[in-house]
């Protein structure tokens, strides 16, 4: 009898870099939970994963801001079984600087992508096995100043040091807490930034002097795949000895 592969949870799995890094974790054998705000989306991710081999996933449509929704998610997902780890991945961006932000969209983007990891990981940690390993998807904006980007930046700014904070409380329990920060991406939020779709790509990737961005010296937009690579990397044993990091995975564009 084979053992059955490692309990993970992951949350904005109904699109993007959260789908990809629970296809990746389905071609291992994961025992998946996948939590999103879109139903739609949250089916067809839990189609791809049976497609990869792996058993059938637990799926809640949750908002991550919502602390009694992440609670009551939380635990049906582990239903008495201690987890293996978790990826948080939901998270939210409108673009706005100083003298545009609303104060309902700085709201906004506290709520999802700073307070709805507290609530994760808070809700996920007693849950979750000495030895076990947390993955927040943050952004290399949250350390590096970006147009545009003014609450979005602050709000992943807290969600990386909140995730530190946290690794370092759980380290006595061997839990390892790290933080994945992509750069560009191509996912329905990036294009979403792009005033013109066609020329998206190569405006991302030259970077654009006036805007004080550089470009992506390795000359690519991102694949969800190759964030999700890493984030498999550091669920997994070879990453025993990691903990406390913030990895950028942007081709090198916070230079
Ligand atoms: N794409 C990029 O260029 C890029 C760059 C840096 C960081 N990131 C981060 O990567 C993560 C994944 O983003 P993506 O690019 O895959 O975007 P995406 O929009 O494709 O996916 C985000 C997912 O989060 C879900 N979500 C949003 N708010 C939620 C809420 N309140 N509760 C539950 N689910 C919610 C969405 O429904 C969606 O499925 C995000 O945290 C994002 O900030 C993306």
């Amino acid at each position: 009898m084979t053992s059955p592969g490692p309990s993970l949870l992951v949350t904005g799995a109904a699109g993007g870099i959260g789908r990809a890094v629970a296809v990746q974790l389905a071609a291992q054998g994961a025992l998946l939970s996948l939590f999103d705000r879109d139903a739609d989306g949250l089916r067809t991710t839990a189609d791809a994963v049976t497609a990869a081999g792996a058993p059938a996933p637990f799926t809640a449509v949750v908002d991550v801001s919502d602390r009694i929704g992440v609670a009551d998610a939380v635990r049906r997902a582990a239903a008495g079984r201690p987890l293996d780890g978790l990826v948080s991945a939901a998270g939210v961006l409108e673009s706005a600087g100083l003298t545009d932000t609303s104060d309902e969209s700085w709201q906004r983007h506290f709520a999802v992508n700073t307070t709805g990891v507290f609530h994760l990981l808070q809700e996920s940690a007693p849950l979750i096995r000495d030895g076990g390993s947390i993955v927040v998807i943050s952004s290399n904006a949250a350390r590096v100043p970006r147009l545009g980007m003014l609450a979005y930046a602050a709000s992943k700014a807290a969600a990386s040091a909140l995730t530190r904070c946290a690794g370092l409380e759980l380290a006595a329990r061997g839990v390892r807490c790290n933080v994945v920060e992509p750069g560009s991406t191509d996912t329905a939020m990036l294009r979403e930034l792009w005033a013109d779709p066609e020329t998206g790509v190569d405006r991302t990737v030259d970077g654009d002097p006036g805007a004080y961005r550089v470009g992506i010296p390795l000359g690519r937009i991102g694949a969800p795949e190759d964030v999700a690579a890493v984030v498999c990397f550091l669920l997994s044993d070879a990453a025993r000895q990691v903990t406390l990091q913030q990895i950028f995975v942007d081709g090198g564009a916070s230079l």
